[in-house]
């Protein structure tokens, strides 16, 4: 079965301490090629007593890790980033064949999640608390301990990265985890989990179960057991996640998308603006919780920009992953559904296609790169998360209405203002509300800069050393030095 029997096997199980291990049940479902609708394996469909086997595996390996000395914590991640990187062609292959992106997106995915075990591994050793000054009579500090079982959701769009944005820092901070990646492309993480029990990570330290939302992703999210929780996917998951943490009061990161808008002055070098945008909107065929959704273009040059960005997306050559062209399918018959319709919504609320709107006569779950021009602020198009190759363009008249336009949505992950004005950047970079702003370019955060949402994107932030609070809790201890009882009372 598949088309490269050396990439990928004709039956996957779960990753569980350390081995592979089916199915309680025995159960699996077929993974299928969203560039020809045909299976290419399967893989085990965890059930509750499943996800349960995990956290067990993971709870038992915990005080080992966790009391692991950081340095050698930290050398076993760094020894995880070099097998990323030797591995990087065949996991470029196997995430390309998988999600349907083109393979050089895949090999830069790739190339990330390698950066993320090298990032984190250095920070293994270097995570201090302070020394309180309370006075001569206690000695105070703090030390910055590990939670215990990290449980990592992760979705299908970047699922070999997602795995190392949250799986590097959980491990260097001496936390295990079980990662329970997207139904539609779990296979990169199996084999991420593999190359870090080759690279030396302890058994049960690192451990993954395949399987749906439910009841997979719900049991591992419900779970009493979990100590924390990370997800990156759709508001309402993210929603029923955390009510689900509140049972246990597990804390959340969540990653929950957005509807960015890139605002376009008419002093901006608009050859750049329209690359930036174009890549930004086609990128993994729109599939990015950061791509630039919404333009915001200045009346004056509307039109102009319109035409450059147009002119861009009908060059755009289609194709499955492994042709490595501009872009690929969207990465599941869901998603192409769901994209489709908001493209009929689009037309129904008056909107103008500029460009695309078709789906090729063709296998697989491709859509045109998609241009809506007379996009009202107010439109479901302009407001909600397509999650797919549409970008919408809506006028304004000066600086002021930009801004309120920009800021009146739901989401706030990321926001863009392309000016050569320095104050006018400033201004915009100030008054975005996002937890990130790119100015004159797009996707300007690094493995090192900090990353999460405002307003319903989202709460804490993955990436740079402050997705490391996620994965660390505080513990304040006081020594008495003093002789005799004291008269300290609480709340003094
Ligand atoms: P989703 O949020 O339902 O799926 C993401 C992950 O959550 C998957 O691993 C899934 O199995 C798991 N999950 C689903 N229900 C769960 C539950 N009740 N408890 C625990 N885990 C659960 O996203 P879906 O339905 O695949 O995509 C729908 C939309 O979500 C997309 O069209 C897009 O707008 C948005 N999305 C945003 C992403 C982002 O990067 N922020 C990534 C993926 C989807
Ligand atoms: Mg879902």
């Amino acid at each position: 079965m598949g088309p490269s029997s050396e990439l990928i096997r004709d039956a996957y199980d779960h990753s569980i301490g350390g081995e592979r291990i089916p199915s309680t049940d025995g159960e699996r479902f077929p993974i299928v090629d969203p560039a020809t609708e045909e299976p290419l394996t399967e893989v085990a469909a965890a059930k509750t007593v499943d996800v349960d086997r995990a956290v067990e595996a993971a709870r038992e390996a915990f005080p080992m890790w966790r009391d692991t000395a950081p340095d050698e914590r930290g050398r076993i991640v760094h020894r995880v980033s070099q097998l990323v990187r030797e591995y990087q062609d065949e996991l470029a292959a196997l995430e390309s064949l998988d999600q349907g992106k083109p393979l050089s997106q895949a090999e830069s995915d790739m190339e990330g999640a390698a950066r993320y075990f090298e990032y984190y591994a250095g920070a293994a050793d270097k995570l201090e608390g302070t020394s309180v000054p309370v006075g001569p009579d206690q000695v105070d500090f703090t030390v910055r301990e590990p939670y215990g079982v990290s449980a990592q959701i992760t979705p299908w769009n970047f699922p070999g990265n997602l795995f190392a944005r949250g799986v590097a820092p959980a491990l260097v901070a001496g936390n295990t985890t079980v990662v329970k990646p997207a139904e539609e492309t779990p296979l990169s993480s199996l084999r991420l989990a593999e190359l870090c029990v080759e690279a030396g990570v302890p058994d049960g330290v690192v451990n993954v179960v395949t399987g749906f939302g439910d009841p997979a992703g719900t049991a591992l999210s419900s779970h009493p057991d979990v100590d924390t929780i990370t997800f990156t996917g759709s508001v309402s998951t993210g929603q029923t996640i955390m009510k689900q943490a509140a049972n246990n009061v597990t804390p959340v990161t969540l990653e929950l998308g957005g509807k960015n808008p890139a605002v376009v002055f008419p002093d901006a070098d608009l050859v750049e603006a329209a690359n930036w945008i174009t890549k930004a909107i086609f990128t993994n065929a729109g599939q990015v919780c950061s791509a630039a959704d919404r333009v915001l273009a200045h009346e004056d040059i509307h039109d102009d920009l319109v035409e450059r960005i147009v002119e861009k997306a009908v060059s755009y050559d289609i194709g499955s992953g492994s042709e490595n062209l501009d872009m690929g399918p969207l990465a599941s018959e869901n998603q192409l559904e769901k994209v489709v319709r908001y493209i009929d919504l689009g037309r129904e609320e008056g909107a103008t296609l500029a460009t695309g709107g078709n789906t090729p006569d063709r296998e697989g779950y491709f859509v045109e790169p998609t241009v809506f021009t007379d996009v009202e602020n107010d439109m479901r198009i302009a407001q909600e998360e397509i999650f797919g190759p549409v970008l919408t363009v809506t006028p304004f008249p000066n600086e002021a209405e930009a801004l309120a336009l920009a800021n009146d949505v739901e989401y706030g992950l990321v926001a863009g203002v392309f000016t050569n004005d320095v104050k006018c950047a400033h201004r915009f970079a100030r008054r975005l509300e996002a937890g990130n702003v790119y100015v004159n370019k797009w996707f300007g955060d690094t493995n090192q800069t900090p990353f999460g949402g405002y307003k319903m994107s989202g709460i804490g932030r993955e990436k740079g050393l402050e997705a490391l609070d996620s994965y660390l809790q505080t513990k304040n201890i006081a020594v008495n030095l003093a002789d005799g009882s004291s008269k300290d009372l609480p709340g003094a």
